[in-house]
């Protein structure tokens, strides 16, 4: 069933498309990764193998690609797609825990390129019963790995309202923060806590107002909910703080965002690594530490006019690559 058919942005355009996946930026992403034949990669984010297909179809006999996403129905998909497939190894939990899996097969500082595709997938977006979008009737779930963690519905059950205040307010971006949190916890305590994605849409539209032109009254509050359902930004920021120990010298990180938190994110992290920090004053300083560790071999990128007419999905995407210096 349908909730809403209002025009909004970012992944959000879920009701616009079916629940096929349609990689976003697809040549781009393979492009920036320059594809050794013989080279480790990673997905990080395998989703429905939209990549992941591109990037096997470069790879030789000798050459490896880890297939990872916290998605049960993800994973089955990679396993019925590609389980066959001598070069690729299989993994189901968050892109986070690459560091061990990296160590556990000897190949720390020898991957060659790791593809993040962040984000929701369309058939998370599409599929009611995820309970991600607000534009379909279904329950408030919103985990990209349902045995994992509590549903959006428990969260909102059991968050204080200053919690939800700061989720809502820094995670959504959203200006009336304070009216939704408290329309969240007057219904609760009124035992009326939405269950199910259009109520708390409903509930949303009520809370706020002003309307943002273009954009559904309930996209901030949803994209705060499920980054913080999920752990989202917490998991990024951890496997970037390992990145430069993974990666080969002149191996390539390609991650493609989807709003502005997490391109926030991966923007300083690259930054902060072209670069050589402030020399601490009196303190000794061993060289090697002082050597910036990535560069920057292509500036940001975004999808055509072209693919956002045909995949409105991709219009709010950004493209960042970084490759290891030696
Ligand atoms: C935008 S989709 C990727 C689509 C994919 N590139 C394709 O072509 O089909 C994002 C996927 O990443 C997964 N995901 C998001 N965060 C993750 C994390 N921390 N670890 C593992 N998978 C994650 C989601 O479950 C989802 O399936």
């Amino acid at each position: 069933m349908n909730c809403l058919t209002r025009s909004s942005s970012s992944q959000y355009d879920a009701g616009r498309h079916s629940g096929q996946h349609r990689p976003v930026l697809l040549d781009a992403a393979i492009d920036a990764l320059r594809i050794r034949s013989d080279g480790v990669y990673v997905d990080g984010t395998f989703g429905r193998g939209g990549h992941a297909a591109a990037i096997l179809k470069r790879l030789g006999a000798e050459g490896r690609l880890w297939l990872i996403d916290k998605d049960p129905a993800a994973i089955s998909q990679a396993r019925r797609e590609f389980g066959g497939d001598s070069r690729c190894l299989i993994h189901y939990g968050s892109f986070a825990e690459l560091g061990g899996l990296a160590d556990a097969q000897g190949v720390r500082g020898r991957i060659a390129g790791i593809l993040l595709d962040l984000g929701a997938s369309s058939p998370q977006l599409d599929e009611a019963q995820r309970g991600f979008s607000f534009l379909r009737e279904g329950p408030l779930d919103m985990r990209m790995n349902p045995a994992k963690g509590i549903s959006a519905a428990a969260w909102l059950a059991s968050a204080p309202l200053s919690k939800i205040e700061r989720v809502i307010k820094h995670y959504g971006e959203e200006r009336y923060a304070r009216r939704v949190a408290r329309a969240i916890v007057a219904s609760r305590q009124a035992g009326r806590l939405p269950q199910t994605t259009c109520a708390l849409a409903a509930l949303i539209c009520a809370a706020v107002p002003r309307r943002e032109a273009g954009k559904h009254p309930a996209t901030r509050t949803f994209q705060a909910i499920r980054i913080v359902i999920n752990d989202e930004l917490e998991e990024l920021r951890g496997l970037l703080a390992a990145i430069c120990d993974l990666l080969c010298a002149g191996g390539r990180l390609v991650v493609i965002s989807f709003h502005s938190l997490e391109d926030r994110l991966v923007k300083r992290f690259m930054r902060d690594h072209t670069r050589v920090g402030d020399l601490p004053l009196g303190v000794p300083i061993v060289a090697e530490s002082m050597r910036p560790r990535l560069r920057l071999p292509a500036k940001p990128l975004r999808a055509s006019v072209d693919e956002i007419r045909s995949n409105p999905r991709s219009r709010s995407a950004l493209l960042r690559v970084a490759e290891r210096l030696p």
